[in-house]
């Protein structure tokens, strides 16, 4: 009989936990028992688990000896606490928050673009990177292999399911009140977020630009093995509720024509191209994304300014791909790769 694994989600209960549960299910992952955890409030209550229904235990009282793989869901500062724990218990750990991502003894890993990284994991964690830094690395690294990528220049347009369950409640609930003409109160964003876009993405840092942005600067270096790349990105919340879309300005050491590019990102594992010059035809995230695993590029257009300038417009499942489902596919690769 073939290995199985024992697993842990924790987060379970989350918007990005639930998914990782029913992409575990849906790909047949090599299981031998999934246990669901979250908080104290949530222990007892169920979660999906394909047609099954998982209790809920709570993380504070589980004992970790045992599990094999543990995908953590459940923001930062739980990671902290408890992903050294169950590494410590003997589990490999895949980090979705970002409390590891910049240690250098945690590989920070994009299936499709640095597996190998996964092997040397000092500390028995893995990290999972940011959702819109995964989603561009993807259609990036076919790139920045043929042509050296010397410069990007990033806004992104990003859904509500980036900042967790409240925010598509508030989204929802904004939406609705405005639709009776009743006042949208902001909870979890500073400002109302409905028919609205919000030039902020986690928290101000000492050089004004934002976490969610210097992330995208940090992380695409490390995934990509480049600390050269000069990366400058405006970070955009936007009334959506799966999807991020990304347009992207690249800038080459050699020049690569949008014709090649197109060529090369056809041949890219994880990426569809949808690049028709008619109206409709390039990805959204309702129409393309929402649900759905690869990362889609489309608008692929020689950058009429720069002699080596590229423009992509890339959309993408930030929970599936973007969280979730390179996380599963990480657990996959070590089954794989033992
Ligand atoms: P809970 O539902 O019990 O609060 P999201 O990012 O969608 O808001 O989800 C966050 C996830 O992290 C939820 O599953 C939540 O569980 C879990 N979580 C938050 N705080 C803790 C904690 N202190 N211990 C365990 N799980 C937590």
């Amino acid at each position: 009989m073939s290995k199985t694994y024992k697993v842990a989600v924790v987060g379970a209960t989350g918007a990005v936990g639930e998914v990782m549960l029913s992409i575990l299910a849906e790909r047949r992952f090599p299981a031998s028992e999934v246990v669901a955890l979250a908080s104290s409030r949530s222990a007892g209550g169920k979660v999906s688990f394909g047609n099954r229904q998982l209790v809920v235990q709570d993380l504070a009282t589980f004992d970790p000896a045992g599990v094999d793989i543990a995908l953590f869901s459940a923001g930062g500062s739980v990671s902290k606490e408890y992903a050294p724990r169950f590494a410590a218990a003997g589990a490999v750990v895949i980090d979705n928050s970002s409390a590891f991502r910049y240690d250098a003894d945690v590989p920070l890993v994009v299936v499709e673009v640095n597996p190998e990284a996964a092997r040397d994991r000092p500390r028995g964690i893995i990290a999972n990177p940011n959702c819109s830094t995964m989603q561009m690395v993807v259609a990036l690294a076919p790139i920045h292999r043929k042509a050296g990528i010397e410069r990007l220049n990033i806004a992104t347009y990003q859904s509500v399911s980036g900042t967790g369950r409240l925010a598509l409640e508030e989204l929802g609930r904004q939406t609705a009140a405005l639709l009776n003409f009743q006042p949208a109160t902001p909870e979890v964003y500073p400002v109302q977020i409905a028919f609205n876009v919000i030039p902020h993405g986690g928290d101000f840092t000492d050089n004004g630009y934002t976490t969610e942005e210097m992330k995208l600067v940090w992380e695409t270096r490390k995934i990509l093995g480049d600390d050269a790349i000069a990366i400058n990105a405006t970070v955009v919340r936007v009334p959506v509720f799966y999807g991020h879309s990304e347009a992207v300005n690249i800038e080459t050491r050699d020049k690569l024509s949008a014709a090649d590019a197109r060529k090369l990102l056809e041949a890219a594992p994880g990426v569809e191209v949808v690049d028709e010059h008619v109206p409709g035809g390039y990805p959204t995230p309702v129409t393309h994304a929402s649900g759905t695993d690869p990362v889609y590029v489309g608008r692929i257009r020689d950058d009429i300014s720069h002699p080596r300038g590229l423009n992509l417009w890339i959309v993408s499942d930030n929970i599936r791909k973007g969280a979730a489902l390179n996380a599963v596919q990480i657990a996959e690769w070590l089954v794989l790769n033992p």
